[in-house]
């Protein structure tokens, strides 16, 4: 849920305002995986740290000149610490704030310098400059820490540090973290005060005695100009930058000791997300569980922690090349990413089916040989939250309908509240936008318990529904910022199709049915385009409907998902109560709702449920009902042929492709409504991207 960013320069002179600004950066692209509070960690020049005569032995004085107390007041580089409640923008002003007041110098260069960054989507503890990040070991800020995930053990481990005299400021679970490191640290430190213990030991000493979901990033002046990252869990990336020649190019494939053993200036990165790699560096490494990286003297060591050995194997691991372009994480010519990412759609559905629509058939590659166990299951079973649901269940009566396998659906919490039964003979798709979910993680960790076969669906290249799901597809649909879904759901939606084209595609008698869909596929991007001409007539209604207190959205058959999907739309980011109902079950009990004053956006564009639609739009009339009628173009008297209703017509397509089409004019609605009622259209109130936790 949280984003962290780290920024190491090596052997190149940065000034500390680069470098404040680096990691403010990063932040600004994390931003969309929580938004509460923010906070950084850099160095400064000050004195006065108690060190030990190992401490100071590293540091150069002469260990006779310790005291007896084995301590030592040693210059090094102690931390600065910003933290603020509020977005990325309020730390920022924050700190120049306190730049002033602290008279620091931004001009002062380091030509190397450690820093980390966070910002937050609150679990444990109010918004708060205090529940912030970094987190700190205590008064002298001996570890910090930058933490996305939960720790569940962390109520143990807090009474076992308050038990060895530790003080907790925070109501984080975090805050356990940097003073587990601070007692491991001082016990190795004990006695004679002549044993050192690398960061690396430290950390995997720490690692040791956590549970839950992490990625971390600490930082500690013990260790100056050195990082540390570890995860489980949670994704974690490293970004290399070498600064004396070019390694972006895809030809130089490099491993990651090679990259980085000799002394180039280079500046390294850790982050929760490609986004704010990519105008740094091309070359990334996802950092696999239960590995910690290193980075020390400009090198990267990278070690893999085994919980049945208990013993950490230093490994060699090799760089992945980004795809991936700067112009995709800014808005352009856009006010908003919401509103640039519905406008994108054209686009963003190439690329999903780029390379893989070949003549009238339908090769994805992610599948292989896997579709043959996908044409032998005994089930099909959905899975995913939200949106990612929404998009699944799009798709479903397309998939039964060529399959002839059943479908089920399960939205992955309920899924794991009930313990539902899944088999070695189900494939389960699990669909995420993110391929971070907390939810469907453990629901796919189920279902890989359980034997099934489990197929990604995800937008997130490295994401950990990506590696530990058997086989997928990646939907290909461009870095997704803004936290309301939408040019990933339509590309969901897209893929699934194609998936039940792929698994259909040894019956010859849908034959003429699956060329039929293929041929609107390759027109589909055309027809978003034209629907997205509806912009200015969706501003009119958002007009109309901007000071509603409810909407409800009925739709069925492949249009149901629209109906939910239109509704969480309005839902999420205009702040507006909002129901996507089943048409079908309007009679038994949504119907008591209806008067000439509730607005009700009824999907009745042409397939198998058209006359059943219009039987709907009749019952709405006769109560009176406020009727905001969606129909194919032409079609507006033959829907709504009994009194009046607002329309809104959209092009006709094929059938399973027409919740593509349709649920456009209600994300162009959900966003003028928001923009209208002066909320925040990229940043809705409590929400956060990429839902880590349960
Ligand atoms: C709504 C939205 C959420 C996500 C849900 C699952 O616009 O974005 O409902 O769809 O949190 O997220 P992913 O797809 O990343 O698993």
């Amino acid at each position: 849920m949280c984003g962290i960013f780290a920024y190491l320069n090596y052997n190149v002179a940065r000034e500390r305002g680069y470098i404040a600004e680096v990691l403010f950066n990063g932040l600004r692209r994390l931003e969309y995986r929580g938004y509460d509070s923010a906070g950084i960690a850099i160095d400064s020049n000050r004195s006065g740290f108690v060190g030990t005569s190992k401490t100071a032995e590293s540091a150069g004085i002469d260990r006779n000149e310790v005291s007896k107390s084995n301590s030592i007041s040693i210059p090094y580089n102690h931390p600065l610490v910003f933290r603020q409640e509020g977005k990325i923008d309020s730390l920022v002003g924050s700190f120049y704030e306190e730049v002033e007041s602290l008279n620091l110098n931004l001009e002062e260069q380091y030509s190397i310098h450690a820093g980390i960054a966070h910002t937050r989507w609150a679990t444990h503890g109010v918004p708060s400059p205090k529940n912030s990040h970094p987190q700190s070991s205590g008064v002298e800020d001996e570890f910090l820490v930058v933490h996305n995930g939960i720790i569940t053990n962390y109520e143990v481990l807090k009474e076992t540090l308050i038990r060895q005299g530790f003080t907790f400021e925070s109501d984080t679970d975090t805050e356990v973290i940097p003073k587990l490191a601070k007692f491991v640290f001082d016990k190795a430190h004990d006695g004679d005060g002549d044993q050192t213990v690398t960061f690396s030991q430290v950390v995997i000493e720490v690692m040791r005695q956590l549970e839950g979901a992490y990625a971390l990033i600490f930082k500690s002046p013990h260790y100056p100009n050195e990082l540390i990252a570890c995860k489980r869990g949670s994704i974690l990336l490293l970004g290399v930058k070498e600064l004396t020649e070019d390694v972006t190019t895809r030809s130089l494939f490099h491993d990651v000791k090679t990259l980085t053993r000799n002394g180039k200036p280079k500046e390294l990165f850790f982050s929760s997300d490609l986004c704010a790699l990519v105008e740094h560096t091309k070359n990334y490494l996802a950092i696999e569980d239960n590995e910690v990286v290193h980075l020390k003297d400009g090198c990267v060591s990278i070690f893999k922690f085994d919980y049945v050995t208990e013993k950490p194997a230093s490994i060699q691991r090799a760089l992945s090349f980004l795809e991936m372009e700067v112009e995709q994480i800014k808005k352009g010519n856009y006010d908003h990413f919401m509103q640039k990412e519905i406008h994108e759609q054209p686009q963003s559905l190439t690329t999903t089916m780029r390379g893989r629509l070949k003549g009238k058939s339908v090769i994805l590659g992610g599948l292989k040989d896997d579709i043959k166990t996908i044409r032998h299951s005994r089930r099909i079973i959905f899975i995913g939250c939200g949106t990612s649901y929404n998009a699944a269940l799009a798709a479903r009566p397309f998939l039964e309908e060529l399959s002839g396998i059943p479908v089920t659906m399960e939205i992955a919490s309920d899924l794991l509240d009930r313990q539902g039964p899944v088999y070695r003979e189900d494939t389960a798709v699990f669909v995420s936008q993110s391929g971070e979910t907390a939810d469907t993680l453990l629901a796919l960790d189920y279902a890989l318990e359980n034997g099934a076969l489990c197929v990604g669906i995800t937008n997130t290249v490295s994401s950990t529904l990506a590696r530990k799901t058997h086989c997928g597809v990646h939907i290909n649909a461009g870095c997704e910022i803004g936290v309301a879904s939408t040019k990933a759901y339509t590309s969901q939606i897209v893929v699934m199709i194609m998936l039940a084209l792929d698994i259909g595609d040894d019956k010859v008698s849908t034959k003429q049915r699956r060329e039929t869909i293929i041929d609107g596929l390759y027109n589909l991007p055309n027809i978003v385009r034209e629907v997205l001409k509806l912009d200015t007539a969706m501003k009119d209604l958002a007009e109309s409907l901007m000071d509603e207190k409810s909407l409800l959205v009925f739709g069925r058959g492949y249009n149901y998902a629209t109906a939910l999907e239109g509704a969480l739309k309005v839902k999420e980011v205009a702040l507006t109560h909002s129901e996507g109902l089943l048409a079908g079950e309007m009679k038994h009990g949504p119907l008591a709702l209806v008067d000439e004053t509730l607005p009700v956006i009824v999907i009745a564009t042409r397939d198998g449920c058209f006359s059943k639609q219009q039987s709907v739009i009749q019952q709405l009339h006769a109560r009176k009902g406020r009727l905001i009628v969606m129909c194919s173009q032409g079609d507006v008297s033959l829907a709504c042929s009994t009194g009046f209703c607002r329309s809104i017509e959209v092009p006709q397509v094929e059938d399973c492709l027409q919740t593509v089409i349709n649920i456009i004019p209600l994300q162009l609605l959900s966003y003028h409504l928001t923009v209208l009622r002066g909320y925040d259209v990229d940043q809705p109130r409590n929400l956060a991207k990429s839902v880590t936790t349960q």
